[in-house]
């Protein structure tokens, strides 16, 4: 069987499933989970509701650097801080599969991208704009506390299994708002996700507090009581956290606030 689902980012509308769903069946028509989960985080990095690729936030200075990740059994590849590309998740793919590396970052995952021949792209809108202007009056309050409070819709994500062959991918513009050169957990293994023995998993939410929690390696490991666990950890929590996956054939879908979700299965 194969089936594959995503989610929006912790806080974007339920009103969004529908288009998730349709995104979902579209991309479990590709070749193998990898490419359906490339594929699905695409159609959202292409897609204004969502803060990935063309929707995605700017950072305090204006400038907006991209965030995402592929991950496979024992294979990982991921772009911190990206500029200038339309799909992020393609160029960590490619870091993947074409380079001898895991992880590129700032100028140096830029230039990659236009080697492989991305053409250069100018993900900024005035919706980001608008946002920035909105965000700065928090962001001077007190810089330790820049996240509680802001609505941050962040983060796309997808997670396929396809015959007990699992991938998971995810894309962001990051949580607004923040400094440049910051990095949350998309593009961090055993933080925003995970793929690991009939495990699959993609988070969203405000990644500094995920990567202090390891958040996907944490569940991963308390994965036999996921429900139970995901209800303390997100319970006590006063940040937006979201994740969807697969414990082995068994799709999940939990958050702690609104988060548009998807899923189809063939
Ligand atoms: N979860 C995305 C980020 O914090 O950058």
């Amino acid at each position: 069987m194969r089936q594959i689902v995503l989610h929006g980012g912790v806080g974007s509308s339920d009103e969004l499933n529908g288009l998730l769903d349709k995104y979902a069946s579209y991309s479990i028509n590709y070749g193998g989970p990898l490419d359906a989960v490339v594929a699905a985080v695409k159609y959202m990095e292409d897609d204004l509701n969502f803060n990935a690729g063309t929707g995605s936030v700017m950072r305090l200075d204006g400038s907006i650097q991209m965030d995402a990740s592929v991950m496979i059994d024992e294979n990982f590849g991921s772009v911190i801080n990206i500029e200038f590309v339309k799909n992020p998740v393609q160029v960590a793919r490619e870091v993947m599969e074409t380079s001898p590396h895991v992880m590129l970052c700032g100028d140096g995952a830029t230039k990659f991208a236009m080697e492989k021949g991305h053409p250069h792209y100018d993900p900024s809108t005035d919706r980001a704009r608008k946002r920035l202007e909105d965000s700065r009056v928090v962001a001077t309050k007190d810089s330790r506390f820049l996240y509680p409070g802001i609505q941050s819709v962040d983060t796309v994500g997808a997670v396929a299994n396809f015959d007990g062959k699992i991938a998971a991918a995810l894309s962001t513009g990051g949580s607004s708002p923040m400094m440049r050169g910051r990095v949350g957990d998309t593009p961090i293994p055993g933080s925003g996700i995970l793929v690991k023995d009939g495990f699959g998993i993609a988070a969203t939410g405000i990644g500094e507090e995920i990567i202090r929690r390891q958040l996907s390696y944490d569940l991963y490991c308390k994965r036999d009581r996921l429900e139970e666990e995901w209800k303390l950890i997100a319970e006590n929590s006063q940040f937006s956290l979201g994740v969807v996956g697969f414990n082995r054939e068994k799709s999940f879908v939990l958050a702690n606030k609104s988060m548009a979700h998807g899923y189809a299965k063939a």
